[in-house]
């Protein structure tokens, strides 16, 4: 029975403990957050996750757990880092360190990030779910043959979409690291990658050859929703972030030479029912689509009883309405890759590996994310075939992240 311990409590841990219920052997041992902490270990509890307890300090609950999750925000990475490894210098048995994605904000970050699991010898695991999406996995599986046969997928289309964070710090370009495509560029970036990826070929396998980006704010720079988003702290015309991205990819098989190309795309701007996942995948003679939209459930609230609903987001992440016809999935931690993103990584800690998706493949997609904001600031392709242009992406910091998106952006 592995003990989880989770640093964070807010919307990810919340997803997190739900798939717990679904994974067999752990217990949500301890929960660590300024907020949230106390309300998730009841939910645990309730679950029957285990005897969920609060701590105060990661070193704490680094020495009361056997795996410890990084589910806090994006600019506090590097700080809760440094806590887990005094723990573990300090004695703690730790067998793995998971970390939400985006592993960094920039390179630099990810290098320190990378570079300090390495040093404590601890195996780790990099949680982008969409790799693990039961619907991703079974269409690879079920064309595995005929990908043999007639070689392997040569353009995917992914896009991840909804209508805007729901936390202040994600609207900071300084804190979170962008806007959109730091957040969820991170996603469709690496689950294009992937599905271009050959079946039995790890995950980093193909050659990043160049990158191609354009970004924009469009919805939340305008009246009313700047103003909106300024009532929640949030000041779009001093220091905007991208509400849009699209980001064309290059890649080559290292073995024989095939090119393909990943687009991803993704935007705040999704006015639909709710968050929405979409792949498209073509390979020479065969193709799959995922549409996280499309279910065989559906709710019906009318206006008279709409007043009776205070949470929309029951039915769906991101959900926008709370009347009319609504998207319903009943097994949104499972449908989106957590539960499968676990029992690798689980699977993996048993046995003293990293899990599918370790932090130097997070490191991997936090360079193809600062490829991207340097080819919309250059307004030029990036060759990352060229050595100088990887070592420029060492420590470079993109504008938007330095707070200087109004340079940059269109609209602003
Ligand atoms: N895989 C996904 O699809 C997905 C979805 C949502 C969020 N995320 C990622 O998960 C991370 C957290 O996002 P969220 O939506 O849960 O944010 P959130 O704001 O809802 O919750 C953040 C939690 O971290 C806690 N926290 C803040 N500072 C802390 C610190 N110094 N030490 C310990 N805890 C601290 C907060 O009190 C809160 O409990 C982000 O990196 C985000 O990118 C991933």
């Amino acid at each position: 029975m592995l003990k989880i311990g989770m640093i964070g409590a807010g919307f990810v841990a919340g997803f997190h403990e739900r798939s717990l219920c679904s994974v067999r052997d752990v217990e949500l041992a301890g929960v660590c957050a300024p907020v949230g902490a106390k309300a998730l270990a009841e939910r645990a509890q309730r679950d029957g996750l285990g005897n969920t307890r609060v701590f105060e300090s990661v070193a704490d609950l680094c020495a009361a757990v056997d795996v410890i999750c990084i589910f806090a925000p994006n600019f506090v990475r590097i700080d809760i880092m440094r806590n887990i490894a005094k723990a573990i210098e300090g004695g703690a048995k730790i067998e793995g360190i998971i970390c939400e994605k985006p592993l960094a904000r920039n390179l630099q970050e990810a290098d320190v990030l990378a570079r300090m699991a390495k040093a404590l010898h601890v195996p780790t695991a990099y949680f982008e779910n969409q790799l693990h999406m039961p619907s991703v996995v079974e269409a690879r599986r079920q064309l595995e043959a005929v990908e043999q046969s007639m070689g392997a997928a040569h353009l995917a289309r992914s896009a991840e979409e909804h209508g805007g964070p729901h936390e202040p710090w994600f609207w900071d370009p300084t804190r979170q690291g962008g806007g959109v495509c730091c957040d969820m560029g991170c996603h469709s970036i690496a689950v294009s990658m992937y599905t271009l990826t050959p079946s039995g070929k790890p995950p980093g396998y193909l050659t990043p050859v160049s990158v191609t980006a354009n970004m924009s704010l469009l919805k939340w720079g305008k009246e009313p929703w700047i103003s909106r988003l300024k009532e929640r702290g949030v000041d779009y015309a001093a220091v905007p972030a991208e509400d849009y991205s699209n980001v064309t990819l290059e890649f080559k098989d290292p073995e024989t030479g095939v090119r393909s190309i990943a687009q991803a795309t993704n935007s705040w701007m999704y006015d639909a029912p709710g968050l929405r996942l979409l792949m498209e995948v073509f390979g020479p003679g065969y193709s799959y689509t995922v549409n996280s939209l499309e279910s065989p459930a559906g709710l019906f609230i009318s206006d008279a009883a709409a007043t009776a609903v205070a949470d929309s987001e029951l039915a769906l992440e991101k959900a926008q309405a709370t009347r009319g016809a609504l998207v319903l999935q009943p097994n949104e931690p499972d449908l989106y890759g957590y539960v499968a993103e676990w029992r690798d990584a689980l699977s993996a800690f048993e046995q003293g590996k990293s899990a599918m998706l370790d932090l130097e493949y997070g490191r991997l997609i936090t360079m193809l994310v600062m490829a991207a904001y340097m080819s919309h600031e250059k307004k030029m392709t990036i060759d990352l075939t060229d050595p100088a242009v990887l070592e420029e992406l060492e420590d470079y910091v993109p504008l938007i992240q330095q707070g200087k998106g109004a340079e940059i952006l269109a609209g602003t």
